[in-house]
């Protein structure tokens, strides 16, 4: 069992040592709360987001795509309640100036010098910029805090060109930006990251119906992509704590090692903001329903995910470690869906003789999966190197290849080996994993 505090620490480490995760602008001392993902994050990062679209979006008939700018009309944010209520309760040090959430301080005195604390002011978390060339109040634009908004300022537009009929949901990846008063463990809390939102018009009447599908939906999506049940709880929240849009919202949770923290939210935001839209701009945004002949708001019921939050899921229920000493071994247990390399191809020796056929080999196996060639080292430190980044198969190319076409498979999680023709090597890596 390895002790939690001591596991962020090195998942941290091997996120940065191993091309997941980098501190953003880090040659400038790093921005605070800002990071990149290296070539290996990426592609789980991207994983992630497909495996998710998939599920949402290619899977079903009742779910359609958007792509809406970061940079919308400041209206918006006017009828969505941003303007006047995104906001936390911040307070600061009289002595040092250090800034705090006083929702999240346990005692009313500075965490950094102890000095006393001012009263608690409500500090908006939207970034603030100015399109065009003049920096005046009506050029004043916001970064988006959330992807919601594109999707219901686009409601109409969707709705007449796909020709769909309710229930039907819009769906939407991309990047928000809060100006957090205070951030995080790693990438659980910044001031950019990347959301995946299904916005789901409902006629009223069947929210609560179609609430409960998609609570229990996004439970299953964490778990069918390998995170441990006992690591995922829902926390409906209590009528006091709702936001001012919701008629009720369940998050799903997961067990980080420093504690339960969210990962997403499922609410029922009523007609709230279709209504709220309609009235701000003046557009009529409602359905005409075939069946009672009556025009009605659409309620919406909204899953929203956090990729980054997802990623450190994902990662901090994979990693795990076998044995002691230089026995040590280091494994990221990731699903093969969401794993950066499925496949690694290692030639035994350096050879020549051996390099004709594995790259012949890693070509072919290029064409379907996103796969690592590694001839360095000894043969027990590439699979230590792979179990590391979480690659569920490692095939070894031998001597005895040359003679009988057949190479070494071994599978990640029990350290297997079998011996398997090349001519049915696809086929075999396949079965593994979509298994
Ligand atoms: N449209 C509803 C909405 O944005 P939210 O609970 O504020 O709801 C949804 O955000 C999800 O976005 C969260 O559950 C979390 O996964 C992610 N998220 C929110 N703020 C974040 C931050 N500062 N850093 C990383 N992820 C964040």
């Amino acid at each position: 069992m390895i002790e939690q505090q001591s596991k962020m620490e090195k998942l941290v480490s091997l996120c940065k040592r191993r091309g997941f995760i980098f501190p953003s602008s880090e040659i400038y001392g790093g921005l605070s709360s800002c990071w990149d993902y290296g070539p290996l994050g990426v592609e789980m990062k991207r994983n992630i987001k497909n495996a998710w679209w998939y599920n949402i979006v290619q899977s079903r008939d009742d779910v359609v795509g958007l792509d809406s700018s970061i940079l919308m009309h400041p209206r918006v944010w006017e009828a969505s309640g941003h303007l006047a209520g995104f906001s936390d309760p911040l307070v600061e040090c009289k002595r040092c100036n250090l800034r705090f959430r006083a929702d999240e301080l346990k005692v009313q005195l500075c965490a950094g010098c102890g000095g006393e604390l001012s009263e608690p002011r409500q500090f908006n978390l939207m970034f603030k910029t100015f399109m065009g060339p003049v920096e005046d109040a009506a050029a004043v634009v916001y970064l988006r805090p959330e992807t919601a908004q594109g999707i219901f300022v686009n409601f109409e537009n969707v709705l007449t060109t796909s020709r769909k009929k309710l229930p039907l949901g819009i769906a939407q990846q991309g990047k928000s930006f809060r100006n957090e008063i205070t951030t995080g463990n790693l990438i659980f809390r910044s001031r950019e990251f990347e959301q995946m939102e299904l916005e789901f018009f409902v006629k009223p009447g069947t929210d609560m119906e179609w609430f409960n599908y998609w609570v229990d939906e996004r439970l299953m999506w964490y778990k069918n992509l390998g995170i441990k049940a006992e690591n995922l709880r829902l926390r409906p929240h209590a009528k006091e704590d709702l936001a001012h849009y919701a008629l009720c919202c369940t998050d799903v949770e997961y067990n980080f090692p420093w504690n339960w923290g969210e990962l997403e939210g499922i609410a029922n935001r009523g007609g709230f903001d279709l209504k709220q839209h309609s009235s701000y701009s003046g557009k009529g945004l409602s359905y005409f329903d075939e069946d009672s002949k009556e025009s009605l708001v659409p309620f919406v019921i909204e899953p929203s995910a956090g990729v980054d939050r997802s990623m450190l899921a994902f990662l901090a229920d994979a990693y795990d470690e076998e044995g002691d000493g230089e026995e040590l071994r280091t494994v990221l247990r990731l699903h093969p869906t969401i794993a950066p390399v499925k496949v690694a191809v290692l030639p035994l020796s350096k050879k020549d003789v051996l390099a004709p056929v594995s790259r012949q080999i890693y070509s072919d196996i290029r064409k379907s999966w996103s796969a690592a060639y590694d001839d360095s080292q000894s043969i027990g430190r590439r699979y230590r190197r792979q179990d590391e980044t979480g690659t569920p198969f490692c095939v070894t190319i031998d001597f005895k290849t040359l003679e009988d076409n057949a190479v070494t498979v071994r599978e990640r999680d029990t350290m297997k080996q079998e011996r398997i023709p090349i001519s049915e090597l696809k086929p075999f890596l396949l079965a593994g994993l979509v298994a």
